[in-house]
């Protein structure tokens, strides 16, 4: 199937990411069918992406029709068979559960012609597995996005040894086309490109965090205002060219033997999470959110968060502006 033959979407879970995967959509201008197992939870999900597109209008990203243009893009549904009856371009984004995906897949397929794309946004599954139950696997493939989905421009996009050529690539261009950033992996591998190297940037801050070498403000202080900064603009691989490989090769060399290589994960975070702390969930993780902690402190960091997201969305990703 190619971009222009997609002329409807459906997405398939409405939780953290499904919701968000949804409005990307709709924001593009795609017909989308939202499916979840509960009425309450899809009334949740389009409260979400209500709330979330007066955030980008707010923002200067989109203009008053285009909300409501979004919103009656939006089709929400109990019903699997409706949901996918029309679709062209399917994402799955239901719980990280083998055995439910598998059997969600193979649904899906009897629902659908044989042409439609389906696409999982699994984290840590292979697509073989995922669709050990389908009959047409060419037409299988992982597009990971992250959360928020709505802001986060990246989308790894994975071909799985049986996905076809055309399937990837259509699955690349219908992305570029709702003014997300996709990019291609030419074969699985575990956490894909992002999450393997998130991974051991995050073994390393929580080990020097355990050795007391700073304080853990301090810390996202020197990350933010750094390579942080630095790779909101530029890739890491640019980073290198500009330096010169021959600085990056030696300053490898010195401090590799130095650095974290354990293969499991940071005693600090098990430490922290035995004293009953789980970040802000909780009231107290690396940061100490107040003992008098309510569920409005979460979901005013959240619209913090965002609000900064599309800040630099705006400035950085999406040239247009109403
Ligand atoms: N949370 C993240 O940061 C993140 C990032 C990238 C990828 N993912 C992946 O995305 C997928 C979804 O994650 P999430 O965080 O949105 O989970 P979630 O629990 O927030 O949402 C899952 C949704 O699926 C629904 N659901 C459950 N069974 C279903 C079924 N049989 N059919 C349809 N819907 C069903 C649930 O009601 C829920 O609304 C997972 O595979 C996860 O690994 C998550």
């Amino acid at each position: 199937m190619n971009l222009k033959e997609i002329q409807n979407i459906a997405v398939l879970g409405s939780g953290l990411m499904g919701h968000g995967i949804a409005q990307s959509f709709t924001m593009g201008g795609y017909p989308v069918m939202l499916y979840d197992i509960q009425e309450s939870i899809l009334e949740t999900a389009r409260n979400h992406i209500k709330n979330s597109l007066a955030l980008f209008h707010r923002a200067g990203l989109i203009s008053a029709g285009d909300i409501d243009g979004a919103l009656a893009g939006l089709t929400t549904t109990v019903d699997l068979k409706w949901a996918v009856a029309d679709a062209d371009f399917i994402v799955e984004a239901i719980p990280e559960d083998l055995a439910l995906k598998q059997d969600l897949f193979k649904q899906v397929e009897e629902l659908t012609g044989s042409q439609a794309i389906i696409a999982s946004n699994t984290s840590s599954l292979n697509l073989k597995d995922i669709g050990a139950k389908v009959k047409e696997k060419s037409r299988l493939v992982i597009t990971h996005w992250f959360n928020p989905a709505q802001l986060v421009p990246t989308v790894e996009v994975v071909k799985g040894a049986a996905t076809s050529d055309e399937t990837l690539d259509t699955a690349y261009q219908l992305l570029l086309k709702i003014k997300k950033t996709p990019v291609k992996l030419y074969r699985e591998v575990p956490g894909f490109l992002v999450n393997r190297i998130q991974s051991v940037l995050a073994r390393e801050v929580l080990d020097l965090y355990d050795k007391g070498v700073a304080s853990a403000e301090d810390i996202d202080k020197a990350v933010k205002g750094s390579i942080g900064f630095r790779l909101a603009s530029i890739g890491p691989l640019l980073t290198m060219d500009l330096g010169g490989l021959q600085l990056w090769c030696k300053v490898l060399e010195n401090l590799l033997p130095d650095t974290q290589s354990a293969t499991h994960a940071p005693g600090v975070l098990e430490k922290l999470i035995a004293q009953g702390h789980d970040g802000i969930k909780s009231g107290k993780g690396f940061y100490d959110y107040n003992t008098d902690f309510s569920k409005g402190a979460l979901e005013a960091a959240v619209k913090k968060r965002d609000q900064q997201f599309l800040h630099r969305l705006k400035n950085l990703y999406w040239e247009t502006e109403v």
